[in-house]
């Protein structure tokens, strides 16, 4: 019997997920400076109020973290006007994600989401082995309607990333009352907000006025984007008291480090950093919607840090001739012809532009 044998069907059959290499192998490997715009992070660097605080803890590094994570639910708690035990602090978002398959997964089960969204998604069906049901998109965001539809008795859990990953569109308030009120008791809604902060929109949904209401969502957010916290991983999630009892009964021990909490109390306070990274964003992405017009690429207006360029030919294709310029994009999951770019900071963002006029 080889170590084959014994690794569940389901595992088997995951193609292999590496991490391609850091920016710098590749700047190694091509022999150019490379532009990292693959990974949605925020170009305008860490807040440094953030910065400054992880370096004065740096001494007291010893000790474990505080697990409970009570300075940081506490301030967002205060903040967000809801309790501490409504919250849960992880290692990123994507680790409340993990916690919710994991706590919700048995025998026929299921879960439900767009076709192309958040990629996590769909690796953590794989690995935990829960069917995942993909509804068609409607011009690049959320079919509802369609996804309501889709909802079954195994149905436990519901994602949507709002706004969404990789597409960059929203679901606003209305369309989402009317999908709540046909989502049953046995289905926990996910919110994923990890972009929210850049959001422009009055109809764009308040999602915690559902919890308030008792309806089972679980909202997550995250310091990685417009917090520039990234490298730390830290991230929280919102929901009622038994959602987050559950989710602590699979969650890791320490999973979040004494730097990263730190960092993310600096962080929350750091209004004029998050107002900047917001700000710049914003423009830069107007520039590269002006000059992608000019140039007749099709793009897909974004409410977050980068956009969907719909190429009408392969975005893996196009994403590979970008990195022999020494521009790191993403092939968009879930939309073949399209490619997904963070937007950077203007030097950054005019490279990727000459880069594509190159390649296209
Ligand atoms: C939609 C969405 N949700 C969650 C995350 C995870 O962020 P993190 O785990 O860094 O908090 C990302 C990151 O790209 C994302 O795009």
């Amino acid at each position: 019997m080889s170590f084959h044998d014994i690794v569940p069907k389901h595992i088997q059959a995951i193609a292999s997920y590496k991490s391609e290499n850091p920016a710098e192998e590749v700047e190694r490997e091509l022999g150019v400076k490379v532009v990292q715009l693959g990974m949605n992070e925020n170009p305008f660097g860490p807040s440094p109020r953030a910065v400054e605080a992880v370096r004065q803890y740096l001494q007291k590094i010893a000790p474990y973290p505080d697990d409970s994570g009570f300075h940081l639910r506490q301030k967002l708690a205060a903040s967000l006007k809801i309790s501490m035990d409504e919250i849960i602090i992880s290692s990123g978002s994507s680790d409340i994600l993990a916690m919710a398959y994991q706590a919700l997964r048995s025998a026929d089960t299921e879960v439900l989401t767009g076709e192309a969204s958040f990629v996590v998604y769909y690796q953590l069906a794989e690995i935990t082995g829960m069917p995942i049901v993909r509804v068609p998109m409607k011009d690049y965001g959320f079919d509802l309607e369609a996804m309501a539809e889709r909802i079954t008795p195994k149905t436990r859990l519901i994602i949507l990333a709002n706004p969404n990953n990789p597409t960059g569109t929203i679901v606003r308030q209305r369309e989402l009352d009317r999908f709540m009120k046909k989502v049953p008791d046995h289905a926990l809604v996910i919110l994923d907000e990890a972009y929210i902060e850049y959001v422009n929109d009055p109809e764009y949904p308040e999602s915690l006025t559902y919890m308030r209401a008792g309806k089972s969502v679980l909202i997550l957010r995250t310091f990685s984007k417009a917090y520039g916290l990234a490298g730390l991983r830290i991230g929280y999630g919102i929901s009622n008291r038994e959602v987050i009892d559950t989710l602590y009964k699979v969650r890791m021990a320490f999973n979040t480090s004494s730097v990263a909490q730190v960092a993310a109390l600096a962080a929350w306070d750091d209004h004029e950093h998050v107002e900047k990274s917001v700000t710049m964003n914003r423009s830069e992405l107007e520039f590269i919607y002006r000059e992608l017009s000019e140039r007749g690429v099709k793009y897909v207006p974004s409410y977050a840090n980068f956009l969907l360029v719909d190429l009408g030919r392969p975005g893996r294709e196009v994403s590979s001739a970008l990195l022999q310029q020494g521009v790191i994009v993403r092939p968009a999951w879930g939309c073949p012809n399209a490619m997904r770019v963070s937007v950077g900071t203007r030097e950054q963002n005019e490279k990727f532009l000459a880069a594509l006029e190159k390649v296209l």
